[in-house]
């Protein structure tokens, strides 16, 4: 593990030394590397990577951009999903001060960019030919009306589970559950020797990432696309969707007394330390495990969510640039050719635990979830089971999500039925479609 981390922080270096050694020749006598790269500017990033692993991968960008002469600009906002990162992005633009660059999901880039706050980015995007190597399903985001306007620096997916591998040892679990049955009958197991069997984080978006993984896994892919894509009356109120409703119920009951409002990562946290058997979530979290420097399939072990394999629940990280002043755009651009450079796709995404959002990449250095991800992916998008997530802004716009959301951590979190629930479903898609 520590090789890998070591590894990885050498391919950032030596990238940016790379780059910035093309700058530093033209000095005459350049005392150091730093000090002999030209300056170029600064790049304002707002972001929601606060955790261990996702900080550590954002550094990867940053050291290369220090290297080349851009100077970062720090703007973190927590909270998974970036519903508080786009409150602050609104009043930011508003002010007439927008960031350089924004992470950003799926329907909210659509939104920004329909109000005309985004950069255009077609001349370095011709450059470097990413139609050809961007996977269609982001480019339908990167893309608006046509004209670049984001560089997607990766792919992740939000249908898996992180299990802690002494546990299953102890449980006598020997292979991966292949549905929801098997699920719960390793987390009964976990109860009966008294551990959490659920690591869960009590926060709507969470509840919402759970909530997809179990209706994908209870209906199929058609009927999450019906559902969550679609937005079809008939599939929010169909028994299917009531069944899933029920068997959130039932996983709750395998939560500990604290899960409520618990961050993703604390909840990472107590499978890492076997406090937890299981978590159900994106491949964010295998980037905390990579930090605690724990190994796949030795320490730690990643799987679909049980009757999801085949199929890929996708959100994709993209850089939003925005329209800033002329002496920022040399420094907003490195910053947009970089995060789509092959070497840097493959530097961060290693850390972050997601996959490069180029098809041109080869798996050779990702680990043994990495390597699963990718070939998911590629057969997912042959396939026709490659879907956007619900949960993370890549099936619906951001007003349906978050209508989705409201319902689902109500019921969650409270007696409603399942009956009830389904019927509160539809109206609130109803009311909050355009
Ligand atoms: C997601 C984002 C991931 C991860 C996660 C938790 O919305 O796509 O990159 O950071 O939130 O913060």
């Amino acid at each position: 593990m520590t090789i890998r981390v070591l590894k990885t922080t050498f391919i950032a270096s030596a990238l940016a030394m790379a780059l910035a050694g093309t700058v530093a020749a033209e000095d005459t006598k350049p005392k150091d590397a730093a000090a002999s790269v030209k300056k170029v500017g600064e790049v304002e990033v707002l972001h929601w990577w606060t955790a261990g692993g996702e900080a550590k991968a954002l550094g990867v960008l940053k050291e290369m951009l220090e290297g080349q002469g851009v100077s970062w600009k720090d703007m973190p906002v927590a909270g998974g999903g970036g519903e508080k990162a786009m409150t602050v992005l609104r009043s930011r633009v508003q002010a007439g001060n927008p960031p350089t660059a924004v992470q950003m999901l799926g329907f909210d880039i659509r939104d920004w960019a329909k109000e005309g706050a985004t950069a255009n980015l077609d001349d370095l995007a011709t450059k470097e030919g990413w139609e050809k190597v961007v996977p269609e399903a982001l480019q339908a985001f990167s893309r608006y009306e046509g004209h670049w306007v984001a560089s997607p620096v990766n792919v992740h997916s939000t249908n898996w589970v992180w299990a802690n591998k002494k546990v299953m040892d102890d449980l006598g679990v020997t292979e991966a559950p292949k549905d929801f049955d098997a699920l719960i009958s390793i987390l009964d197991k976990a109860k009966e020797k008294g551990i959490t069997p659920l690591a869960i984080g009590g926060q709507p978006w969470q509840e919402a990432t759970l909530f997809e993984a179990v209706a994908l896994s209870t209906g199929g892919p058609e009927f999450y696309k019906k559902a969550f894509i679609d937005l079809d009356k008939d599939a929010l109120t169909s028994d299917n969707m009531k069944k899933t409703f029920d068997r959130m119920k039932k996983l709750r009951s395998y939560a500990d007394a604290n899960f409520s409002g618990r961050d993703w990562n604390l909840a990472a946290g107590m499978v890492i330390e076997g406090k937890a058997a299981l978590q159900v979530m994106g491949d964010w979290a295998k980037g905390e495990f990579l930090n605690a420097k724990k190994v796949p399939d030795t320490d730690f072990l990643c799987y679909r969510f049980p009757g999801t394999q085949g199929n890929v629940t996708f959100n994709a990280d993209q850089f939003v640039m925005f329209k800033v002043k002329d002496d920022q755009t040399e420094a907003q651009n490195l910053m947009a050719k970089d995060v789509m450079d092959p070497k840097f796709q493959i530097a961060f995404n290693l850390v972050k635990g997601s996959v490069p959002a180029r098809t041109d990449v080869s798996d050779a250095e990702f680990d043994a979830c990495g390597k699963k991800g990718m070939k998911d992916l590629a057969e997912a998008s042959k396939g026709g089971t490659l879907l956007g997530s619900m949960a993370h802004g890549y099936a619906a716009p951001a007003a349906v999500k978050n209508a989705i959301y409201d319902v689902v951590t109500k019921h969650f979190n409270s007696d409603v039925s399942a009956d009830d629930a389904v019927k509160q479903l539809a109206a609130a898609v109803e009311g909050a479609k355009e």
